[in-house]
C-alpha cells in the first residue's frame, strides 16, 4: 500500500497584506504569536515511521499547521466571503457557520458574507434561490439549533455555471461544509477557478456523522452523534430486559462506516452484538449471528443489537442498486430485514421472542452539537477563516493527531475512512459486546 502523501497546500499568491490581528511573533509574552509557513507537524507519529525516517536519511512527511498568519492574501476592506452547506445533516453545522462569520467580521473586519442556500444548487441562478446576508446578527444564536441555517442538498451543479456565479458575485473566499462529496465538489470549483486564473480561495469544513473523511481525527458532531444514540440504546436494552426472550434491534446512520455504531456501543455497554459494514457476517449456520444470538437468548433471555445502515449489504445480493443526488449506493434496510428474519427464525425454531425495532437515524443527525463538538466546530471555523484570509486554497481545515492542521482535499478524498477489524478500537467494541470476531 503506498502510504506517501502530498500534504503541499496551494495558494493564490504571496500574501501581501498585514493581518489586523494584534498577535505577537516572539515567546513568552502571553500573547498568541502567528503561525509561520516553516511551522510543520509531523503526520505519522509512529517509532517505526522515526526510525524508517533516520535510517533512510529522509524528512517525515508533514502536515501545515493552522492558524493565523501574520501576512494576508485578501485586503479586509475589499474581500467578499461565501458559505455553502451541502450535503446530509450533522450536528454542528450551524456552529461553524456562526464561527465562519463571527472570525472573518470580528478577527478580519470582513463586511460582505453570503450564505448559499441549499447547497450547490444555491450557486445556479437557474434554480433561483437567491443569496442571504450573513451577519454576526443574523448567526449569533443558531448554535443553539441542530440542523443548517442555510439548508442543504444533494448533489453538485455544473462547475463552471457555479464558478461563473462566484466571480459575478465578486466571491474572494467560498467554505464548503460538507462530507467527501461536497468536498470533491470543492475541490473541482478550486480548479476551475485555477483555470481561469481568478483569485478566490476555497476551503474545505469536513462534515459528516459516518466520521468516514480519511486521515483526519474525527469530523464534526459524529460524537454528538454517538452522544444522542446513546441514551436510546439504554433504552433499548430496558425494552429488551423488559420481556422474557426480549430482542430490542437499533439501527444507526453508516453508510460505509460502522463508527456511530461501534462508538455508540462503547458509550452504553449494554449492547450484545453491534453490526458494522466493513465486517461480513451470515445469518445461518453454527457460527452464523442467528445461532449465536440463540446461545445469548438461552443464557439471558434478552439482547441488544446495534445495527449500522450498511452492514449486511452482502445478504441482499440480486437486488438492484440505486443512488441517491450525491451518487452514493442507497442501500436497503438491514434493520427491517434483520426484524423479520429473526422473528422468522425463532418462530421456526418454536422459541418466543419479543422484537422491538428501533430506528432514530434522523433524530441523532439533526440534533445540536453538544458542547464537546461546539468547541470544536468554533476552533475547526476559525481555522478554517485565517487558512483563507492567508490565500490558501483547496485545503480542509482539521485536526490529526489532536493538533490543528490543514490538508489538501485531495488527499482526504482519496478513500473513506474505515473501522480496521484488526485495530485496538474494534477490539474494545468486542470485548464490550462479547460477540464473536467472526459471525460466520
Ligand atoms: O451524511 C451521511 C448520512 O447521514 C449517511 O449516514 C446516510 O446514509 C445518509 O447520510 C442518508 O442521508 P439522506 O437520507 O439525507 O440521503
Amino acid at each position: 500500500m503506498d502510504n506517501t502523501h502530498s500534504f503541499h497546500i496551494e495558494d493564490l499568491g504571496k500574501p501581501k497584506f498585514k493581518s489586523p490581528l494584534q498577535l505577537s511573533t516572539v515567546r513568552g509574552d502571553n500573547i498568541f504569536n502567528f503561525v509561520s509557513e516553516s511551522d510543520k507537524l509531523v503526520f505519522d507519529i509512529s517509532l517505526d515511521q522515526y526510525n524508517k525516517c533516520l535510517s533512510d536519511g529522509e524528512e517525515p512527511q508533514c502536515l501545515e499547521k493552522a492558524g493565523p498568519r501574520q501576512n494576508i492574501f485578501f485586503d479586509p476592506k475589499e474581500a467578499t466571503a461565501a458559505i455553502v452547506t451541502c450535503g446530509g445533516l450533522c450536528p454542528g453545522i450551524n456552529n461553524v457557520i456562526r464561527g465562519v462569520v463571527m472570525g472573518l467580521h470580528y478577527f478580519y473586519g470582513i463586511k460582505r458574507i453570503i450564505g448559499i442556500p441549499y447547497g450547490y444548487e444555491g450557486l445556479n441562478p437557474e434554480i433561483g434561490h437567491g443569496f442571504v446576508e450573513l451577519t454576526p446578527d443574523k448567526v449569533k444564536d443558531i448554535h443553539q439549533f441542530g440542523g443548517t441555517f442555510l439548508g442543504s442538498s444533494r448533489g453538485g451543479q455544473d462547475v463552471g455555471v457555479m464558478v461563473d456565479t462566484l466571480e459575478a458575485n465578486g466571491v474572494n473566499m467560498l467554505f464548503a461544509i460538507g462530507g467527501d462529496g461536497t468536498l470533491k465538489g470543492v475541490n473541482a470549483i478550486g480548479e476551475e477557478i485555477e483555470k481561469r486564473g481568478a483569485k478566490i480561495s476555497v476551503v474545505g469544513i469536513p462534515k459528516t456523522i459516518d466520521n468516514d473523511i480519511d486521515l483526519i481525527d474525527e469530523s464534526f458532531g459524529f460524537e454528538t452523534a454517538f452522544d444522542v444514540a446513546s441514551p436510546i440504546i439504554r433504552d433499548a436494552h430496558n425494552e429488551a430486559a423488559g420481556a422474557y426472550n426480549g430482542i430490542s434491534i437499533v439501527k444507526l446512520m453508516g453508510r460505509d462506516s460502522g463508527f456511530i455504531a461501534a462508538s455508540a456501543a462503547l458509550a452504553m455497554p449494554v449492547v450484545n452484538f453491534v453490526l458494522i459494514p466493513e465486517m461480513d457476517f451470515q445469518l445461518e449456520g453454527e457460527l452464523g449471528f442467528l445461532g449465536v444470538l440463540q446461545k445469548r437468548l438461552k443464557r439471558k433471555k434478552h439482547a441488544v443489537i446495534v445495527v449500522a445502515e450498511g452492514a449486511g449489504q452482502q445478504l441482499f445480493q440480486g437486488q438492484e442498486r440505486i443512488k441517491d443526488a450525491s451518487g452514493n449506493i442507497k442501500h436497503a434496510d438491514i434493520g427491517l430485514f434483520l426484524k423479520e428474519k429473526i422473528g422468522s427464525y425463532f418462530k421456526d425454531a418454536n422459541i418466543p421472542v419479543t422484537i422491538k425495532y428501533i430506528d432514530p437515524s434522523y433524530i441523532v443527525r439533526s440534533a445540536p452539537a453538544n458542547s464537546r463538538d461546539s468547541v470544536y466546530c468554533s476552533r475547526l471555523a476559525y481555522h478554517a477563516v485565517h487558512g483563507a484570509m492567508a490565500g490558501k486554497t483547496k485545503f480542509v481545515a482539521c485536526k490529526v493527531n489532536n493538533k490543528f492542521v490543514y490538508i489538501p482535499i485531495s488527499e482526504v478524498t482519496k478513500k473513506r475512512k474505515k473501522i480496521n477489524l484488526e485495530s485496538e478500537f474494534w477490539f474494545s467494541v468486542l470485548q464490550s459486546t462479547g460477540q464473536p470476531f467472526l459471525l460466520k
